[in-house]
């Protein structure tokens, strides 16, 4: 992919201030686009626009608040005319995520849905509606392997992690959202697709590395960076004939 592949383009990446985001955003910088790290924790946003030395800029967003989507779209559309394209990419979650299927409450099920397939419901209809305007959008939505199949719960054994009910449930309707937009704005001149990275490294423990990584084919658990080839292509006009799909990088976990 060449160095000006995204050359002044404006991309919306939230969640931009997390630990894929932040990858995202230093990579559309790299390519020549201007990036708006869009989060929720706006002092992480600042510091990263900062280190990217007028390419990238902080904007305040929940996504689970229309006000608040609302008003970044006007404020870009007023200031540069246009978006070229969403990352929709924030990971909103309450306290009680992450608990094995026998704890989840009915109430957080609830709540973790809303904020994060309703989050990303919400942003995608609202930037469609400006991208209709324009004539011309691309989304591409965060999903997962998980999305898409079924946990091989034995690699968490031995650790506090599990694979949450709730992201099955939220990632694999996002892979859903992603084809009814596609086929709702066929022919307006938007496209959507969906990015579905296996494990991303954390500070996971030997044990599960090495249980997680036997299923991959060199690897294993991805860098971020590992996910920036997909990204630039799903971003760029090389992908322009490409909406309603879904890329799964994983080093073949989910083979
Ligand atoms: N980390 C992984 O292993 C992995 C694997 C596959 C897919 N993903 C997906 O990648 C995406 C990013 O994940 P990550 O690991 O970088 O998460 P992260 O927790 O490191 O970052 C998420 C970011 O979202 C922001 N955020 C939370 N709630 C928000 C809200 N309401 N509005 C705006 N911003 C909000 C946070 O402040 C944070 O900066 C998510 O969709 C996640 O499901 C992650």
């Amino acid at each position: 992919m060449q160095a000006n592949s995204l050359k002044n383009k404006i991309i919306v990446v939230t969640g931009g201030a997390g630990a894929i985001g932040q990858c995202f955003v230093r990579g559309i910088v790299e390519r020549g686009g201007i990036a708006i790290v869009a989060d929720i924790n706006i002092d992480a946003a600042k510091l990263l626009a900062q280190d990217c030395a007028g390419h990238a800029e902080a904007a305040d967003l929940d996504i689970t608040s229309k006000d608040s989507v609302v008003t970044i779209i006007a404020d870009l559309i007023q200031r540069h005319g246009r978006i070229d394209a969403l990352v929709n990419n924030a990971y909103p979650r309450n306290k009680n995520y992450g608990k094995k299927l026998e704890d989840v409450a009915y109430a957080d099920f609830c709540e973790n849905v809303n904020m994060h397939l309703g989050g990303y419901f919400l942003v995608a209809q609202q930037f469609c509606l400006a991208f209709k305007q324009q004539g011309y959008g691309n989304i591409i939505n965060m999903s997962s392997i998980y999305g898409s199949m079924a946990p091989r719960f034995e690699v968490y054994d031995g650790t506090p992690m599990t694979m949450p009910v709730e992201y099955a449930a939220i990632k694999a309707a996002i892979e859903h959202l992603t084809r009814y937009f596609a086929q709702y704005f066929k022919g307006t001149g938007i496209r959507v697709n969906c990015l579905s990275p296996g494990g991303i490294l954390a500070g996971q423990s030997a044990d599960f590395l090495m249980a997680y990584n036997k299923h991959c084919a060199s690897k294993g658990m991805l860098d971020a960076n590992d996910l920036l080839g997909a990204l630039m292509f799903l971003l760029s006009d090389e992908s322009s004939l490409m909406s309603g799909q879904n890329l799964l990088i994983d080093d073949g976990f989910s083979l």
